[in-house]
């Protein structure tokens, strides 16, 4: 499996599963771009990492609901890269909160980054894609999206709703050589997962026939295979990495 010469933008790549997804992509081959929100220093150490494999590594401080700033960047992007192959949908939120205790503007910001944000940032790559006839979309989702676990409601409700977008943007564009999938993985080593309180890991752990967490490598490996060329005849899949829950 390689990535060889594969252009790629990912949301998200400051942290987390969005930082090893850059560093990974590269070290197969790709050229990258990510944006962010907010976290420098962490985009900063993203890029140094990724230099290490590739020459072609670029950073956007630009939210994913910043309509002007996408179609700028993947302006740029379009025009100095030929056009986009992959996307992957990777920037999330989340809040470890009850629902009775959940404001309506908690959720409306899980929801706008979770799901509005991909809906936002796809749309802006889609036209080039559509006009190449070919392209990849990867939609990062949850465990909390297709399975019953305890999890905030309104992530759990966005990472559901990732699934629908990834089905029916499958069947709409798959005529143009464009595919659609969702990864779902369960618990990782950090990111939405940090701060949990002991009895959900506890309870996670006790479920897992792997009796361990995920880690941001395995996850962003697996992504890697989803949008390379040895994954061609599959779309419209949301695919769990939970170890086994
Ligand atoms: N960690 C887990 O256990 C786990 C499990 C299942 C699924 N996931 C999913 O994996 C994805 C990555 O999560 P993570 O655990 O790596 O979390 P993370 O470490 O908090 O990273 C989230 C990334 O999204 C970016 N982001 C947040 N709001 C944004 C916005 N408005 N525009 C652009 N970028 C934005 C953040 O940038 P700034 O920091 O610069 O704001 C950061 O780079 C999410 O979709 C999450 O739901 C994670």
């Amino acid at each position: 499996m390689n990535l060889d010469g594969q252009r790629v933008l990912i949301t998200g790549g400051s942290s987390g599963l969005g930082q090893r997804l850059v560093v990974v992509f590269c070290e197969l081959g790709a050229r990258v771009a990510f944006n962010y929100a907010s976290n420098e220093a962490g985009a900063a150490e993203t890029e140094r990492a990724a230099r290490a494999f590739s020459g072609d590594v670029r950073a956007f401080k630009q939210s994913v609901l910043d309509v002007a700033g996408l179609r700028a960047s993947i302006g740029t992007l379009e025009a100095e890269w030929g056009g986009i192959d992959v996307l992957v949908n990777n920037a999330g939120i989340s809040q470890a909160l009850p629902v009775a205790l959940l404001e309506e503007e908690d959720w409306d910001r899980v929801f706008d980054v979770n799901v509005k944000g991909a809906y936002l940032t796809t749309r802006a790559v889609l036209k080039g894609m559509i006009r190449r006839r070919g392209g990849r979309i990867l939609n990062i989702g949850s465990l909390a999206g297709v399975r019953l676990i305890e999890a905030p409601v309104h992530y759990a409700a966005s990472k559901a709703a990732i699934k629908g977008l990834t089905e029916s943007l499958a069947k709409e564009v798959g005529r143009y050589g464009i595919t659609v999938n969702s990864l779902a993985p369960g618990l990782l080593e950090g990111g939405v997962a940090a701060g949990l309180p002991d009895y959900r890991l506890h309870a996670y752990l006790q479920h897992c026939p792997l009796g361990r967490l995920g880690t941001f490598d395995e996850v962003a490996r697996l992504a890697a295979f989803m949008v390379s060329d040895a994954n061609r005849y599959m779309t419209g899949f949301t695919l769990v990495a939970d170890g086994g829950l």
